[in-house]
């Protein structure tokens, strides 16, 4: 089984190939090409000039990526169909549609949030007995706690009802006119802070659901700031580490709470903000105390990528899973920007 993989939901250019070896999952190429800088100027990401870059950067990157294998070498052709930014997707999938109806080869549509599941695949040995499992998808767009009960078998838990996570990260970063993404910048700068010096809502914390909401603390950041007469850097970093702390302290107790109300058998956590730091020690330390194993992604693996988007599709081959098409059926395959996990993907045949 050999995957080529392309993930352009946003603004990461990606593609990979991944294949079986020995029972296991071996990725063989990876590379991602990002836009960051190009969007930075922006203050985020330019749906219409994200579209355009990938238009450029597919072909030279699928060439690049493939060196010396052929097409030819490939059985499966692997997409992300959503959910992302509809002009993105387009193109990864046009790229991916005209490649297997040329070369006559399976195509499968990828659910992006679960390729961000499976990239805890990637670098950890997870089997059976690590199910039921608690997911946690924490990122730009998304946060929910998922209960991931076998391969492909979902059940939503929790979500956010207004900013996600990594949304959040941004928008702080963004009032404090630090640079865009807001993520990396604003943890590396809580490491310096005081996570006690701005008092800052915990949001929906003690409520029975999983519920999560995020603007309501971005607001509050704001205010405290407004407050103020002049902030200075040492204001600066202790805002980030008050913030952070009140996002962590969220997540980790509603993640925690499910954990134990679900009986999981482990913790995983996925998505852009996986690459925090703070959140992983604090995910890590309560998973210990539950004697829980606690999974996530390398770093390399927590942005978006097309490693995590194969890795996601070998698992849909090997156990049945995966929504093949060949042929004609190729071009029914449409990009869903919503396209939600838990529900079933219906591509549309109008
Ligand atoms: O998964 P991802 O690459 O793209 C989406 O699918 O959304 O996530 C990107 C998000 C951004 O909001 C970024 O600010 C956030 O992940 N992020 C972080 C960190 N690194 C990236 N947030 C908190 N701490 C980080 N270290
Ligand atoms: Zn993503």
């Amino acid at each position: 089984m050999r995957i080529l993989a392309i993930e352009t939901s946003c603004d990461e250019t990606a593609i990979c190939v991944l294949s079986d070896k020995g029972g296991d999952l071996l990725l063989e190429k990876n590379a991602v090409y990002s836009q960051i800088d190009i969007h930075k100027k922006f203050g985020g990401v330019v749906p219409e000039v994200a579209a355009r870059k990938h238009l450029q950067t597919m072909m030279p990157l699928i060439d690049s990526t493939l060196g010396k294998d052929k097409i030819s070498d490939i059985d499966y052709i692997a997409v992300t169909s959503g959910p992302g930014l509809i002009t993105s997707l387009i193109l990864g999938m046009t790229t991916a549609k005209a490649l297997a109806y040329a070369h006559n080869l399976q195509l499968l549509p990828v659910n992006h949030i679960e390729g961000h599941i499976y990239s805890s695949w990637l670098s950890n040995k997870i089997e059976a007995k690590h199910f039921p499992a608690l997911v946690l998808v924490v990122s730009g767009g998304h946060t929910e706690i998922i209960l991931m009960k076998g391969h492909g078998d979902y059940q939503l838990i929790g979500q956010t009802v207004d900013d996600a996570v990594g949304e959040a990260y941004d928008k702080v970063a963004k009032l404090m006119e630090l640079g865009y993404p807001g993520g990396p910048i604003v943890s590396q700068l809580a490491e310096q802070g005081k996570s006690d010096t701005y008092k800052l809502p915990r949001p929906m914390i003690d409520n029975k659901d999983y519920g999560f909401s995020f603007s309501g603390l971005k607001t509050a950041v704001l205010y405290s700031l407004e407050k103020q007469k002049s902030i200075d850097k040492k204001d600066v970093v202790n805002m980030c580490a008050s913030f952070q702390q009140a996002v962590i302290d969220v997540l980790v107790k509603k993640a925690s709470k499910a954990a134990q109300e679900f009986e999981v058998k482990s913790i995983m956590l996925s998505g852009g903000v996986s690459a925090n730091t703070a959140l992983k020690k604090a995910l890590d330390k309560e998973a210990k105390k539950m004697n829980l194993p606690f999974f996530y992604p390398e770093l390399k693996f927590t942005g978006d990528n097309a490693a995590m988007i194969a890795a996601a599709a070998y698992y849909k081959i090997k156990n049945k899973q995966a929504e093949l098409l060949k042929g004609k059926d190729i071009f029914s395959l449409e990009p869903q920007a919503n396209w939600q996990l838990v529900k079933k993907y219906l591509p549309r045949v109008d």
